[in-house]
């Protein structure tokens, strides 16, 4: 079976537009080009920087409501939480076993986190958050996991971690591939078009969050930094500001870059925001409603859950049995 995996964590109210442009969207379209699909919400990875656990446990479901809504399927796809699988944390301590210490603090999120809250006060957690990353996927003996460009080192390390422990014990884990899509891999800031779209940017005026009021994105959209030229043309170096626009436009309308550019001949970018203002509206606002009616039914999403918990459970299990034997550890009777 071909497998394809990814997760998106529970850090914010909404996803953002470079989640869904970057990831979500390819996680929609794989379902059906693979076997089989698993998509979770790494609860997990969230504690690795300090959380409200009410608002932690909030965030989680609003997560997996968005997931459907954007059209992850539960009947096509396995739907889960992380910390509901025991099996990845086990697994982790084995790949945290073969992974070098300086290895990991070469990660270059770790070092960009950790600046940010200093690295003596950084959670140990922080630090091997990579290597519990190797195991999600691991676990799942997963050929492509649909990521944004800001994950490929992660997956650089999760194929070593495979590859290492395969050539030490013997054929075991699928060495996965990162699958970026070039144009949509990193969408960028509004208001500083050459950092990615972040939701841990100082401000959030460059941030589109899917679920709000559209006539708050819109605001920021008719914000947006451009430049001082005025002809609409797509060039990341030296309009990297229309490029984003005219990137996150064609995304949400089903149409080339190329296409939009022929109709912006002579027009101005107002014009351009405006559009791009519109288009989003179009989408963000039926997803809106579905995810309210989705959180409507808690029972309903908590079912789905269960289901795919059960479901993962089974995967990582038979992995995580593999793995203890290869390792050498006693079978328990
Ligand atoms: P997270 O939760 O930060 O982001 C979820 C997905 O969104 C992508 N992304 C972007 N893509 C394009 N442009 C952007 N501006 C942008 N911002 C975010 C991310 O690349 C990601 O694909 N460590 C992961 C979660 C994770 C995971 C996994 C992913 C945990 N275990 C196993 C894959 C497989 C993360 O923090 O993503």
């Amino acid at each position: 079976v071909r497998r394809v995996l990814s997760g998106i964590q529970p850090t914010s109210d909404s996803f953002h537009l470079g989640n869904y442009l970057g990831a979500l969207r390819q996680w929609v379209a794989l379902q059906d080009d693979f076997d089989e699909a698993y998509y979770f919400i790494p609860d997990m990875h969230a504690i690795t920087v300090p959380q409200d656990p009410e608002v932690l446990r909030e965030r989680t479901l609003r997560s997996v409501a968005q997931l459907l809504a954007i059209g992850v399927d539960p009947a096509r796809s396995t739907i889960y939480v992380q910390s509901h699988i025991p099996e990845i944390a086990q697994l982790t301590w084995v790949l945290q076993c073969l992974t070098g210490f300086g290895e990991a603090g070469r990660m270059t999120q770790f070092k960009d986190k950790s600046a940010r809250s200093g690295q003596e006060s950084a959670s140990v957690g922080l630090f091997t958050y990579p290597i519990l990353q190797a195991a999600d996927i691991l676990a799942f003996d997963v050929h492509e996991v649909p990521v944004g460009e800001d994950q490929r080192q992660h997956l650089e390390l999760t194929r070593d971690l495979a590859q290492r422990f395969n050539s030490r014990y013997g054929e075991t884990f699928v060495v996965p591939k990162a699958r970026i899509v070039g144009e949509y891999a990193k969408i960028y800031d509004l208001q500083n078009p050459t950092a990615k779209m972040s939701k841990s940017a100082e401000s959030d005026a460059g941030l589109i969050n899917l679920l709000d009021d559209p006539k708050k994105s819109a605001k920021k959209i008719r914000s947006a930094v451009t430049d001082s030229g005025s002809t609409i043309v797509f060039d990341r170096e030296q309009q990297p500001g229309v490029a984003n626009l005219l990137t996150i436009q064609a995304a949400l309308s089903d149409r080339t870059v190329d296409e939009l550019v022929a109709g912006y001949e002579g027009k101005q970018y107002g014009h351009l925001k405006v559009d791009t203002a519109q288009v989003l509206s179009d989408f963000v606002t039926p997803l809106r409603g579905r995810v309210d009616e989705l959180l409507d039914d808690r029972a309903a999403l908590e079912a789905i859950l269960a289901d795919g918990a059960d479901r993962a459970r089974a995967v990582a299990a038979d992995t995580l049995r593999k793995v203890y034997d290869k390792t050498g550890f006693l079978a328990p009777r």
